[in-house]
């Protein structure tokens, strides 16, 4: 199945999103290395959807949709305080979508947005486990730099980690590599 992607969109999520978020968020498969657990239930899929929908929050989510129905997330996570000028990004697309550029267009989209929409930003880090692979990929495909090899940095479902942290500044953000 090939995707146009001229047809992925980002959009807040809303409660309508339920059942269709169930296919990334109820995935093993998807949730290997982020930090949610996998969600086994629709109640459990709504209070996901009432979280990611609070506008009370300072986190940014964002539904990676094709003609309007919900197929990922991309997140951003803004630090407080002293940190506040960075955010941590993390995202998830269905199994079904996998290795189709999806998910390199939605994070171009993403990065141009969350700049726009959170303007005291100048630091968007990503925290790619080192057997992530594609997710390396995208990130280089992006534009994000490789800044490191971060040792047993993070304990992730029972075990110590490494991870390579990866970061996109504003002044990176030039027409001709969105
Ligand atoms: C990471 C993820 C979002 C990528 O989504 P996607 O829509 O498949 O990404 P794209 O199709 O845009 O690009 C994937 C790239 O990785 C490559 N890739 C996929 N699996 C790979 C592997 N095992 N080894 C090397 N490269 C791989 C693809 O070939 C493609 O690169 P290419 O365009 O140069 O061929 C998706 O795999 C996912 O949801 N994974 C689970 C959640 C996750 O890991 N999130 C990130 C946490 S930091």
């Amino acid at each position: 199945m090939d995707i146009d992607l001229s047809k992925i969109t980002l959009r807040p999520f809303n409660l309508r999103d339920v059942d269709d978020v169930m296919l990334f968020v109820g995935d093993d498969q998807v949730t290997r290395y982020l930090r949610r657990r996998t969600l086994t239930s629709k109640d459990e899929a709504l209070t996901f959807l009432k979280d990611v929908c609070n506008p009370d929050h300072h986190h940014w989510h964002r539904s990676i949709c094709i003609d309007d129905r919900s197929i990922g997330f991309i997140s951003a996570f803004p630090g407080s305080d002293e940190s506040m000028f960075k955010a941590e990004m993390s995202a998830g697309v269905a199994a079904e979508y996998w290795s189709k550029g999806i998910f390199t267009q939605a994070m171009k989209i993403a990065v141009a947005q969350v700049f726009k929409d959170l303007p005291h930003l100048v630091r968007l880090e990503g925290f790619v486990d080192v057997d992530n692979k594609a997710s390396q990929r995208v990130l280089e495909k992006v534009g994000f730099r490789k800044e490191g090899h971060l040792k047993k940095y993070s304990f992730h479902k029972g075990k110590l980690r490494d991870c390579f942290i990866n970061s996109f500044l504003s002044t990176d953000l030039l027409p001709s590599k969105l």
